[in-house]
């Protein structure tokens, strides 16, 4: 088993540990649950593809090929974070990032970022990708607070197939690199 599978804890401000795993097949219902009970706030803000039995499976399969790198944060048994680097098998891998609404704020979104980008610097990526929607400015200021910096706007397609006008940004981890620029859609639509 590599570092990156194995499971790690977390610590919420408030004192809570937050179990990290990577998703597998046995994580469809409680990420089906986990999505269904964001507020509408939220899921605005963070909806990166269909939550449907097949659609998430094909996330575990991309998974364990490591065509993504998928995680899910576990508070006792319910899951409280999702965050992922897709196409992580490339140079510029994309990275999602959603807390539950109880957990906001705690800490967390630093901590799985953290995670993310020390994955894509072990994978020898060359650098990570984001798109956040315009309304976003808490995850807008988080993600230039951990170096990204923003690259202008672009149309990102969104898990219920919606176009919708977002940020994009870009965290460099090689001198020089310069990302493709490229249609943001999830890998499985
Ligand atoms: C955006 C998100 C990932 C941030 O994670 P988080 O765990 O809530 O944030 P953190 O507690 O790690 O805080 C990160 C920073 O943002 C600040 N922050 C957090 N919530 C904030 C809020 N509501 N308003 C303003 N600033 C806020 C914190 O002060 C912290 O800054 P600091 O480290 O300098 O104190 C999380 O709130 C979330 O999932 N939101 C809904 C979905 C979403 O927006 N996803 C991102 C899609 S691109």
């Amino acid at each position: 088993m590599t570092k990156n599978t194995e499971n790690r804890v977390i610590k919420s401000r408030n004192g809570q540990d937050i179990h990290i795993e990577i998703l597998s097949d046995a994580n469809v219902q409680a990420l089906q649950t986990f999505n269904e009970e964001l507020s509408e706030q939220t899921r605005s803000q963070f909806l990166p593809h269909a939550y449907d039995d097949k659609t998430i499976l094909q996330y575990c399969e991309r998974n364990k090929k490591n065509r993504d790198r998928i995680y899910v944060a576990l508070l006792q048994n319910s899951i409280i974070g999702y965050f992922f680097l897709w196409d992580f098998n490339k140079p510029f891998p994309v990275l999602g990032i959603g807390i539950a609404d109880a957990c906001q704020g705690q800490g967390l979104g630093k901590e799985m970022m953290n995670i993310l980008i020390e994955d894509a610097k072990t994978a020898g990526s060359k650098g990570i990708l984001l798109t956040t929607v315009l309304s976003n400015e808490t995850a807008f200021q988080l993600y230039l607070r951990m170096g990204f910096q923003y690259l202008g706007d672009t149309d990102n397609i969104a898990g219920d197939g919606r176009v919708v006008r977002e940020r994009m940004m870009f965290l460099p981890l090689m001198a020089g690199a310069k990302p493709d620029i490229q249609d943001f859609k999830p890998p499985v639509l």
